[in-house]
C-alpha cells in the first residue's frame, strides 16, 4: 500500500518539478522521511485522467508538537488548475487540526508561482533564506518562509 503510494508520489514528483531549482526530492529522501516519526504522506483522491486512474497529486507533512510543515507538494501537470493542489492543503488543515496544530508552515522558492496559492488559503511570508535553492544550471534562489496559524 505505502509502497504503491510512493511509486506515484516518484511518478508525480518527476512530472512536476522543473530539474532546473532542484527542489524535487529522489526516492531515497522520501523513503527517508516516511521512516520519521509524525510524517504524513497524502494522496489526492482524483485521478489524472480518465484514461490514467493514478492520483493526480500528493503532500507530505510532518508535525511536530503545535507546528506541522508542509514538506512538499505536487500536482501532475496534465491535472493542474482544476482545484486539486487547493484540495490538498485544506486537508492538510482539516488533518493538521485533528493532531492539536496550532501554525503551519512552509518553505517556497522564490519566484514559484505556487505563492499565489499559498496566499489565497491565508499563509503569508515569515522569513528569507538566502541562496537555499541550489543547482548547477542557476545562480542561488532564496528560499521564503511562509505560515499559517489554524484557528
Ligand atoms: C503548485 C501546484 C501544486 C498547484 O496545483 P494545482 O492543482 O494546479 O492548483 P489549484 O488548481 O488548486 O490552484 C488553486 C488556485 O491557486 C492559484 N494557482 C495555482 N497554480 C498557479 C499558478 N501556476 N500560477 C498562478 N496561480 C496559481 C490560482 O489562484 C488557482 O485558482 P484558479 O485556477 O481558479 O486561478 C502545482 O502547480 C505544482 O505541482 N507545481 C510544481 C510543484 C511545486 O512547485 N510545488 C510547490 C513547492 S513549494
Amino acid at each position: 500500500m505505502i509502497r504503491d503510494q510512493i511509486d506515484q508520489a516518484m511518478a508525480i514528483m518527476e512530472a512536476a518539478f522543473d530539474p532546473a531549482f532542484g527542489e524535487a526530492w529522489n526516492r531515497r529522501q522520501l523513503e527517508d522521511a516516511l521512516l520519521m516519526p509524525n510524517t504524513h504522506l497524502v494522496m489526492s483522491e482524483t485521478p489524472i485522467g480518465s484514461d490514467d486512474p493514478n492520483s493526480a497529486g500528493f503532500m507530505l507533512s510532518r508535525s511536530v508538537l503545535d507546528e506541522e510543515e508542509l514538506l512538499l507538494i505536487a500536482v501532475h501537470p496534465d491535472a493542474r488548475r482544476k482545484g486539486i493542489g487547493k484540495a490538498l492543503v485544506q486537508r492538510l488543515f482539516t488533518d493538521a487540526a485533528t493532531r492539536q496544530v496550532k501554525r503551519v508552515f512552509l518553505e517556497m522558492r522564490d519566484g514559484n508561482p505556487a505563492e499565489t496559492l499559498y496566499r489565497s488559503l491565508g499563509f503569508s511570508p515569515i522569513g528569507r533564506r538566502r541562496g537555499y535553492y541550489r543547482s548547477n544550471r542557476l545562480s542561488p534562489i532564496d528560499a521564503i518562509t511562509f505560515s499559517r496559524e489554524l484557528a
